[in-house]
């Protein structure tokens, strides 16, 4: 009996945690917020900009990610009354708030007592005071401080009910600066110590054999500084090391947070952090310890070029769906942090959003099964290096910006859409059965940045382009890690997968055998998890499972291209070409049609158990062949793709379909003539509409 009582209270106890990790209500599908600092604002108008800000529709607000020299004035005294008083005002006017540890920006106090605490730069010179994430993530002091102020922001608001959740820190990153400070350099001997247990291990995993570089004890290694490095790189292993070791650090320290605050804080408060959504140094997925990990999001900033002439003012319609399924996909849930709310300054240049554009954004960060949506900021500032940022209003601090308007339009629309919701509506079969995971592993990032082999490769572009490829044409998106189960997706694809070993190979060779297709593109295969080739024929490990050979790989100048017949169609290529020679079962889809190994495979396809392997051995500049190849594998294997028109995102959730228009053109889609249309007018787009409806 005691047995069973004891039973009911895991169970009761269980059911009760798993409430609790109900962060967030599915029939609100979606809460939207805003960054407000009112440590930048005269007191006396806090009560009203809250009030606007609840009338605007927010239903939550941001404090205090900067405000640390604010909160503790001096060493060990603190300063929340402040806070106290807006998280009161915030209150009054119906706003739950997301509080924020303020470890982006330590006071001057700080810094100046404890200057070891800052990041060394590559010329071996401190940070200066002034700006943000100057810290370094590798200081001890600096975690004895962090501990300090967080564990009183905890015990002061940890118990509230008025606070939702936390973020901490703000874009973890040291923004393309690279930390080469005393303690960065102990503790990546002692990662490195014990990653290979003996110097002799690091010997053989570094290559050190080449140009003279042995090392005869740990203590001898230094951090990779290309600035001082006279002639190229004796081991790019080292520097993929030493890329693992920085983005563990990043993620050791954001844990060391996260821990903290568990300890103290009530169960229903949720812990994040908000990365940048593409940032090359630190890596979202080590940080799967945490509640749910979010993002940020500028679309409009100068590098965006969009589609057609209005499309720098739009933005690249992948990126938000890009971003969403990455983030999401790390824990299941997650949320945009921070969402452009109009012109920004810090940008190429900085152009006026197309009219519509925030909105798109909106509806497009909803379409992404986000569970929260945050604009960066509220107020314009009036002083300080953001200075030119719009906000949800304008420099006179109430009338809203365009932007506002479209957060306000967005925010009552959703309202609107809450009464449709049906808590049990399922993604129809058809959209469901094309879900398609992409294999995702940093790795392959750093390494194939690192040596590049021509200037035109980026794998970012790469796998963007895949990724983009795959949702012109209506197809669901998961990412995945290795550990991770396959065996749910019909297609997986492997972009660019450079780093493998035996176990991945076995789970993906099992994986096609028990009925999976898979997709492997150029690059992959080549090397081991150090990052050094393999000994035997060039990326012979992968042979067997494409059922072809990689004769070798070619790169043409940005200038040239070169061509690629598939069905009678030709394409043209200029990035990467694996040159292939397809086994006698294997179907060659695609070959090579000029250069010197015309003739040869470009594309190669093969049966294998009840699955089949696809090998995309170009990379092109238009994605076209990427697509038609991509087209043809679903078709062949019983599933229907539905090609969207230019610059159109399309994505089913909860019940809703959404579409939205990004390029400069209007565009006609393909809605069902019974249709009941929720939001917007009909299936006619112009640049920067949404549609929402049911079918
Ligand atoms: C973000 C940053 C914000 C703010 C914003 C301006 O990257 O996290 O704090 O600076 O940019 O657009």
């Amino acid at each position: 009996m005691k047995r069973y009582f004891n039973l009911l209270i895991v169970s009761f106890l269980m059911t009760l945690s798993c409430f609790s990790q109900e962060y967030f209500k599915k029939e609100k599908l979606i809460e939207t917020g805003v960054y407000y600092y009112p440590e930048a604002w005269d007191s006396s108008q806090w009560d009203r900009d809250f009030q606007n800000i609840a009338k605007m529709g927010f239903e939550f607000t941001h404090f205090a990610e900067f405000a640390w020299a604010m909160l503790e004035p001096a060493e060990g005294q603190y300063d929340f009354k402040w806070l106290d008083k807006s998280v009161e005002l915030a209150a009054k006017h119906g706003l739950k708030v997301i509080m924020c540890t303020p470890t982006a920006t330590p006071p001057v106090w700080l810094t100046k007592k404890y200057p070891d605490v800052l990041v060394v730069k590559e010329n071996g010179q401190s940070a200066m005071h002034g700006t943000r994430e100057h810290y370094s993530w590798s200081s001890k002091k600096y975690r004895e401080l962090t501990e300090k102020i967080v564990t009183e922001m905890a015990k002061r608001y940890g118990n509230d009910k008025r606070i939702w959740g936390w973020q901490i820190d703000n874009e973890p990153s040291h923004y393309g600066t690279v930390d080469y400070g005393p303690e960065v350099l102990l503790n990546f001997r002692e990662w490195l110590q014990k990653k290979y247990g003996s110097i002799q291990a690091l010997n053989i995993a570094w290559g050190t054999a080449f140009w003279s570089g042995v090392y005869s004890d740990f203590g001898q290694i230094g951090i990779p500084n290309q600035s001082l490095q006279i002639c190229g790189t004796a081991s790019p292993h080292s520097i993929l090391d030493f890329k693992r070791f920085s983005a563990d650090e990043c993620a050791s320290y954001i844990s060391f947070q996260y821990k903290i605050l568990k300890s103290i804080i009530q169960k229903s408060q949720f812990v994040n952090t908000n990365f940048m959504s593409s940032h090359e140094a630190v890596d979202p997925w080590r940080n799967a310890d945490l509640d749910f990990v979010s993002y940020t999001m500028y679309p409009v900033a100068g590098y965006a070029k969009g589609v057609g002439n209005q499309g720098f003012r739009l933005g690249n319609p992948g990126q938000i769906s890009f971003a969403n399924d990455m983030f999401r996909s790390i824990k299941g849930k997650t949320g945009v942090m921070e969402l452009q709310p109009g012109q920004v300054n810090w940008g190429k240049y900085n152009p006026q959003p197309y009219p519509g554009a925030i909105r798109a954004w909106l509806w497009n960060s909803y379409a992404g099964d986000l569970s929260f949506i945050c604009s960066y900021r509220y107020r314009q500032p009036l002083f300080g290096g953001e200075q030119y940022h719009y906000g949800m209003v304008g420099t006179d601090g109430v009338t809203p910006s365009p932007g506002g308007l479209e957060y306000s339009r967005f925010i009552s629309e959703i309202k609107v859409l809450r009464k449709h919701y049906n808590s049990s509506a399922i993604a129809p079969a058809e959209y469901a059965v094309r879900k398609t995971a992409i294999l995702y592993n940093k790795d392959n990032q750093w390494n194939t940045d690192g040596q590049k082999q021509t200037y035109q490769w980026s794998y970012d572009d790469h796998l963007s382009k895949y990724y983009n490829v795959l949702i012109s044409q209506t197809i669901p998106i998961d990412f995945i890690s290795e550990e991770r189960d396959f065996s749910k997706y019909k297609v997986l694809l492997l972009p660019a997968y450079q780093l493998v070993d035996d176990p991945l190979i076995l789970k993906i060779t099992k994986y096609v055998n028990d009925g999976g297709n898979l997709i492997l593109t150029v690059r992959t295969g080549q090397k081991d998890r150090n990052g050094k080739l393999f000994e035997n024929k060039w990326a012979e490990k992968i042979w067997p499972l494409i059922g072809a050979k990689i004769k070798m790989y070619d790169v043409l100048p940005d200038d040239i291209y070169a061509e690629i017949m598939m069905n009678d169609l030709k394409y043209s290529w200029n990035n990467w070409a694996d040159i292939l020679e397809g086994d006698s079962n294997t179907e060659v889809w695609a070959s090579y049609n000029d250069q010197f190994y015309k003739g040869a495979a470009a594309v190669t396809h093969r049966k294998l158990g009840k699955g089949s392997v696809t090998y995309i051995g170009a990379d092109s500049d238009d994605g076209d062949l990427e697509k038609d190849v991509l087209t043809r594998l679903y078709n062949s294997i019983g599933i229907t793709t539905k090609p969207l028109p230019e610059g159109v995102v399309k994505v089913w959730r909860s019940g809703f379909w959404i579409a939205i228009n990004y390029s400069s053109q209007a565009v006609k889609i393909e809605i069902p003539a019974d249709a009941i249309i929720i939001i917007g007018e009909n299936s006619t787009l112009q640049p920067a509409e949404v549609l929402v409806w049911k079918d």
